[in-house]
């Protein structure tokens, strides 16, 4: 029970690891704002038990995310945790051929989303002087190879955010770091899932990561809720890698045997 009395935003909880991680964080305890664009889906996301709350929000639209915040201040009168977890996906297209409104638009949740939640949540822990914030990124954003260009560029952004937000809200006794998953099966990965099953190559997905596996959605929450406790009460400005040991090795073909 590390967030008994605690009151938790987790963005993008209707599906994969948002979802993982508000149903981790209300067994654990806390009160938890489910918050996501798919109001259908977020209705069936909700926990069986315990005090939570659904809101509809875009959250690359800030006024959106600014009345989000409104209203959890409103029922819960505090903001103990931030999990910045709604992202998209972006066809993977050359550099010379992108289109300035995929920019556009996968920048504006990926990145400029998770600028807007730290900015009206960190105003409020400013305020408590305390609270941690959990960004999810992705090993895209250390490495290309998975990812397209803006997909990559948008978690490196948010990797980067991480620490010049942890950098600036420290002094007030406010964390912030992020997650990097590798490969899970979720809904943004479920076409990868389905053609790889469908041409009977399930075996070939995550095995080129150490562990030879993809992920759970459970496993990447079990990491953002250590982040998110006290039991990370010294770690800031970190980008913890979740990907099977992906990001360990160069992983160069012929390498191995
Ligand atoms: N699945 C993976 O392999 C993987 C790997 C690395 C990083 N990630 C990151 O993990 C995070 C969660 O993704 P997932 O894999 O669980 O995918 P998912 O598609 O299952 O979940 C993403 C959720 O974000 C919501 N969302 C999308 N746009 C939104 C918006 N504008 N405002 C509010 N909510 C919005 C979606 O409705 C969905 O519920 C994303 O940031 C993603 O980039 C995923």
């Amino acid at each position: 029970m590390r967030f008994k009395n605690k009151t938790a935003i987790v963005s993008g909880a209707s599906s994969g690891i948002g979802r993982a991680t508000a149903m981790r964080l209300a067994e654990e305890g806390a009160s938890v704002v489910l918050v996501d664009i798919n109001a259908e889906a977020l209705t069936d996301a909700m926990p069986d038990s315990g005090d939570h709350l659904t809101i509809v929000c875009d959250v690359s639209d800030e006024q959106a995310v600014e009345s989000c915040v409104a209203q959890v201040m409103e029922k819960y009168g505090r903001i103990d945790i931030l999990c910045n977890n709604a992202g998209i996906v972006c066809t993977h297209m050359p550099i010379t051929e992108i289109d300035s409104n995929d920019w556009q638009r996968v920048l504006g949740v990926n990145l400029f989303g998770v600028g807007h939640f730290i900015k009206h949540v960190g105003r409020v822990m400013m305020a408590q002087e305390s609270g941690s914030i959990v960004n999810t990124a992705s090993v895209a954003g250390i490495r290309s190879g998975a990812g397209g260009n803006i997909y990559s560029a948008s978690k490196a952004g948010v990797i980067n955010l991480t620490q010049t937000t942890a950098c600036d809200l420290g002094e007030y006794g406010i964390r912030v770091n992020a997650v990097c998953p590798g490969l899970v099966e979720t809904g943004m990965t479920k076409p990868i899932f389905d053609y790889a099953r469908d041409k009977g190559k399930e075996s070939k997905l995550g095995s080129r990561c150490e562990l030879r596996r993809y992920g759970r959605p459970e496993e990447v929450a079990a990491a953002i809720c250590f982040l998110a406790s006290n039991d990370a009460s010294y770690i800031t400005g970190q980008a913890l890698p979740v990907d099977g040991g992906n990001t360990a090795s160069l992983n160069l073909p012929g390498m191995k045997v």
